[in-house]
């Protein structure tokens, strides 16, 4: 019997609250070398309300089904397909290609999935090809980092910044992380010690004496990582070492990066920029596997753990109202799932 999915469109560019509707997709029976795929979960990260919105990286054609990441469960197999099987996991093989996650099932080629394995939780094979990827590219590839090393990071509640903290605690890393002032500071800093965090301060307090203070102890920074701009990047080059690298991955306050122009000269600043989907096209599949793998049993030993709020796709305008910051503070990624 044919499958029909639900799925999350747009139909043109706009606050999603607005543009995104439910719609019903008949999908024909895999041929030749396409597969059907079940969606298992699904995230809604800041770069899904960048796609909608029209301001992400890639347009995609329209009407297009929205989310760019997730984890399904293969069901068919066309006749020619030898690299998957029934049961398999998959992820979409590029995140820059907006396969369109938000969707209980799907038919495509082949080589548009990868396989990842099993034995982690599903909301990490959901989630991991864009965050935790960012924080592991972004600690590998930007500075030369030895045991003992800093990196300083702002957006550090986000799960990029989740992601980082963990990955410096299994490098020997020290990470000082500043995030947005809020009234349960105390609790939240106390949280991400528990993860590893080094250091945690308020963006006013890391732009203040305090800042510096913190910083006594530790050899000059050498990396510093920023998803927020305006002022917070600014607390990040604060406290960063001469020579040191400071890496912009993304805009949540949506106001630019200014550096002052004494630390381009006095502290030979280099500034960067990163973006995931690039890196995924300029490597192998079988280095962006590896790293998945690593990642994903890095996840089934609980030596990386996020909060998840998990919301099933049928109740998607609520956990869409999550993901926009329309309720607050939130306490974990937004996920959808669709069993
Ligand atoms: N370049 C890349 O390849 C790449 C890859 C992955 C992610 N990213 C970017 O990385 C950033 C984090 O993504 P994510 O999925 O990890 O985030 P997330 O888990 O959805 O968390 C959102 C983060 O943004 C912060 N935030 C929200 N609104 C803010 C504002 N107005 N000012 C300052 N901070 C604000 C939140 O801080 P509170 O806790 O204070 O609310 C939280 O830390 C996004 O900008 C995303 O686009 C880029």
């Amino acid at each position: 019997m044919a499958t029909v999915a639900t799925t999350v469109v747009f139909d043109q560019h706009g606050p999603p609250d607005r543009v995104l509707r439910q719609d019903q997709m008949p999908l024909k029976p895999p041929e030749d070398n396409e597969v059907e795929v079940d969606m298992l979960a699904a995230p809604i990260n800041p770069s899904d309300i960048n796609l909608v919105e029209g301001t992400y990286g890639i347009k995609p054609d329209l009407p297009a089904v929205a989310g760019l990441e997730g984890v399904g469960r293969v069901t068919k197999v066309g006749p020619a397909v030898t690299s998957l099987a029934v049961s398999d996991w998959v992820i979409p093989a590029s995140t820059g290609k907006a396969f369109g996650t938000w969707r209980t099932a799907a038919v495509c080629a082949a080589e548009d999935l990868l396989k990842v394995r099993s034995d982690a939780p599903v909301e990490y094979a959901a989630t991991v090809a864009v965050n935790p990827c960012t924080a592991y590219r972004m600690l590998e590839d930007f500075a030369h980092l030895e045991e003992g090393d800093v990196v300083v990071q702002n957006g550090a509640t986000s799960m990029v910044g989740l992601a980082v903290i963990q990955l410096a605690r299994e490098r020997g890393l020290h990470s000082v992380n500043i995030i947005r002032d809020r009234p349960n500071f105390e609790e939240k800093a106390a949280e991400l010690k528990a993860l590893g965090a080094s250091v945690v301060l308020t963006e006013e307090r890391a732009q203040s004496p305090e800042g510096k203070q913190a910083m006594k102890g530790f050899p000059p920074a050498k990396l510093g990582l920023n998803c927020v701009g305006g002022s917070a990047a600014t607390a990040v080059t604060k406290l960063l070492g001469t020579g040191a690298t400071l890496v912009t991955y993304g805009g949540m306050s949506m106001k630019p990066v200014t550096i002052s122009t004494s630390y381009f000269i006095f502290k030979d600043i280099t500034c960067k920029g990163f973006w995931v989907s690039r890196w995924a096209q300029e490597h192998s599949a079988e280095e962006r596997s590896k790293m998945i793998d690593y990642l994903l049993g890095l996840a089934r030993d609980k030596k990386l753990t996020f909060n998840f709020e998990k919301t099933p796709f049928t109740d998607f305008d609520f956990a869409l109202k999550k993901a926009l910051g329309k309720e607050g503070f939130t306490a974990g990624k937004q996920l959808l799932v669709f069993k």
